[in-house]
């Protein structure tokens, strides 16, 4: 892949005198999905797949951004003077929220850059194309003008970008999955305090598939703010009764106890979902430990029926595709992964049945939403790396 981003860079901008390559994962969440933003746990991973970058410095304060992905937008121009998100800068509102975002924290981008990207992430799949965009800015950045932050804080920019300068209130796990990723490890991260621990992924004979809907969507136009509010709203209400500062902190004897203080039925299933879903990461997390895949398979199950019926993120696609992998012999679990509405499912199984999977679920999906949906065996990974 580094010889193929440096031979497009110098067909792109003219030669590679100066410039380096980088990378940065995609994510896939194993569970704790819509809790980020709700002060409770997450337990993502970053992935050996991801996103390059073949970049060198300017001598004044240009930007030239170009996208192998997006071949037909050609050469995107910019200036670091003035960032402000544009529709017609596109994909590299996400770059330029990050130079943005940097500034904000006082670290001033001297000099402008030429930066050429490739990406073997699906685009809008629901594995974090975008924050990994993001991170690998981070990365870039901090290599060339020697920013004194460490990945954690590249997370923390890559989030308050997307918040700020593109508008989507995401929480902290993408970018966090990403800048902090750890081959063959999930990462255990309480979103109340960022505290953190590594858990070795041991699947005994089975795998990460990724299946993805093809069902395009981005984060933006989605109801992923509205849900975000609508925990909000709960949250408020149930501080009338009981002193917490997130969902997170609630047991899920403690909801069932003040949930009538919530005075929309809607909203007791989103809260709901947000306890529960919480809880169910801490078992899930206990589970692997304990080597029983079985129960982190039935975790995963669970999850899924929450976001389902009561967070109502899936949609006939992510619906069809978990549904019709409960069916094959040899799944330990499934559930719809990231944000929702769209986007890729997660599951686990075992090696010999792979191939079963990929055709029985390939070929119900087809027949019901009347185009194809795509797999990936994917493995864990490290997070940004200098090539
Ligand atoms: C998106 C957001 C994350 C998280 C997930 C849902 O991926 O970027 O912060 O909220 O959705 O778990």
């Amino acid at each position: 892949m580094k010889e193929t981003v440096l031979k497009e860079f110098e067909k792109v901008f003219g030669d590679t005198e100066g410039v380096k390559v980088f990378f940065a994962p995609g994510r896939v969440n194993l569970i704790g999905e819509h809790t980020d933003y709700n002060g409770g746990h997450v337990f993502p991973c970053a992935l050996t797949i991801g996103t390059y970058a073949a970049a060198r410095m300017r001598n004044d304060r240009k930007l030239r951004f170009y996208s192998m992905n997006f071949e037909q937008l050609g050469v995107i121009e910019s200036s670091l003077d003035g960032l402000k998100p544009e529709k017609e800068a596109d994909w590299t509102n996400y770059p330029k929220g990050v130079m943005w975002a940097f500034g904000e924290r006082g670290f001033e981008i001297p000099q402008g850059m030429d930066i050429l990207l490739n990406g073997n992430i699906p685009n809008g799949s629901g594995l974090s194309s975008s924050a990994s965009v993001e991170v690998l800015t981070g990365a870039i950045l901090r290599d060339f003008f020697g920013f004194q932050v460490s990945n954690q804080d590249l997370a923390l920019i890559g989030q308050f970008s997307e918040n700020k300068f593109n508008g989507v209130n995401c929480g902290i796990m993408d970018q966090f999955a990403i800048a902090m990723g750890k081959k063959d490890h999930a990462i255990f991260l309480d979103t109340s305090d960022l505290s953190y621990t590594y858990a070795p992924v041991k699947l005994q004979g089975a795998k990460i598939v990724i299946a993805c809907s093809n069902k395009k969507r981005g984060l933006g136009d989605s109801k992923y703010n509205e849900r975000r509010s609508e925990c909000e709203t709960a949250l408020a209400e149930l501080q009338k009764v009981v002193d917490i500062k997130s969902l997170g902190e609630l047991s899920e004897e403690q909801f069932e106890e003040y949930k009538s203080a919530i005075k929309d039925e809607t909203r007791v299933r989103r809260a709901k979902h947000a306890v529960y879903e919480n809880q169910r990461t801490l078992k899930a997390v206990k589970a692997l430990e304990a080597n029983d895949i079985a129960q982190f398979g039935q975790l995963m199950n669970a999850s899924h029926v929450s976001l389902r019926d009561d967070y109502e993120v899936t949609g006939i696609e992510l619906d069809t595709l978990v549904e019709e992998a409960w069916k094959v012999p040899g799944v330990i679990g499934s559930r719809m992964t990231g944000a929702g509405f769209g986007g890729c499912t997660v599951s686990i199984v075992e090696d010999d049945a792979i191939d079963t999977f990929k055709k029985q679920v390939g070929e119900a999906y087809l027949a019901k939403i009347g185009y194809a949906a795509d797999f990936y065996v994917v493995e864990i990974g490290d997070g940004p790396v200098v090539l």
